[in-house]
């Protein structure tokens, strides 16, 4: 679908299951099929709506730059079109920060939030130069640069690692660049987390490599009212290394 129209985003999306609408979103440099082994685990629970963030899998993108708040307002606009006025939302890592953009945005379209492997604070100034240092790499060696860096630090999972690695080298230059910028400009959300009026749920690995779990009890300090749920041996791609523990956990949105 064009979502909006305007904006010359085509966004493809999948969904599976009937209930309670719950929107899945991936992270960098991701697509929606992460989902796939927990997608069965919920679709008895959930009317999962699962899309391909702008860049990524089977969505356009556009070369000017654009924000965390782009990718939620493509969420809306994919709400919008299927006529879903309020949903549950879970994000992992990179889909967490676009979830908490959407959140601050339309804090009236969500029945509960799940953060999974993610974190609220935004990049340390080396962090964020790091990103910008990724994204002309990736411009002049291809996105393998990002996959290889990455692919160790996701999972100790050798299959998860294997189906990964191949993921993100399937995605586009122009995808991978985009959301490196967009979350090197992202904004701290952590002073939004004590507005929130829904559920809050922190999935977390006591293993990922990537985001540690004390960004989780980060947040929690902030909002005590959150659910930190810990998966024990899980790294950061618990959905795929651990999906009936997930989908456990997720359902506790509910
Ligand atoms: C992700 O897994 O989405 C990203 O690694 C998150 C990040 O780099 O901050």
């Amino acid at each position: 679908m064009k979502n909006p129209p305007e904006n010359n985003i085509d966004l493809s999306y999948e969904r599976h299951g009937t209930g309670t609408p719950l929107v899945l979103i991936h992270g960098f440099p991701l697509d929606l099929s992460i989902w796939d082994s927990i997608v069965p685990l919920l679709e008895s629970d959930f009317d999962l709506i699962i899309p391909d963030l702008r860049g990524f899998g089977e969505s356009s993108t556009v070369d000017t730059p654009y924000t965390m708040l782009d990718f939620a307002n493509d969420i809306a606009g994919l709400l919008d079109f299927l006529g879903v006025e309020k949903a549950f939302l879970a994000g992992h890592s990179m889909g967490g920060y676009v979830a908490l953009a959407f959140a601050r945005e339309y804090p009236d379209r969500v029945n509960g939030l799940a953060l999974v492997s993610s974190q609220a604070a935004d990049d340390a100034p080396e962090r964020k130069a790091g990103r910008y240092k990724t994204a002309k790499d990736v411009l002049e060696k291809g996105v393998d640069v990002v996959a290889e860096s990455m692919t160790p630090k996701l999972s100790a999972n050798e299959k998860v690692q294997e189906f990964a690695n191949l993921l993100m080298k399937a995605q586009s230059k122009a995808g991978v660049i985009g959301a490196l910028k967009a979350m090197a400009e992202r904004e701290d959300f952590t002073s939004i987390l004590p507005e929130f009026n829904f559920p809050v749920l922190l999935i977390h690995g006591d293993a990922d490599a990537l985001i540690p779990i004390d960004r989780a009890k980060e947040i929690k300090s902030v909002l005590p009212a959150a659910q930190l749920i810990k998966l024990k041996k899980a790294g950061h791609m618990p959905m795929m290394e651990f999906p009936k523990e997930t989908a456990e956990a997720l359902k506790k949105l509910k």
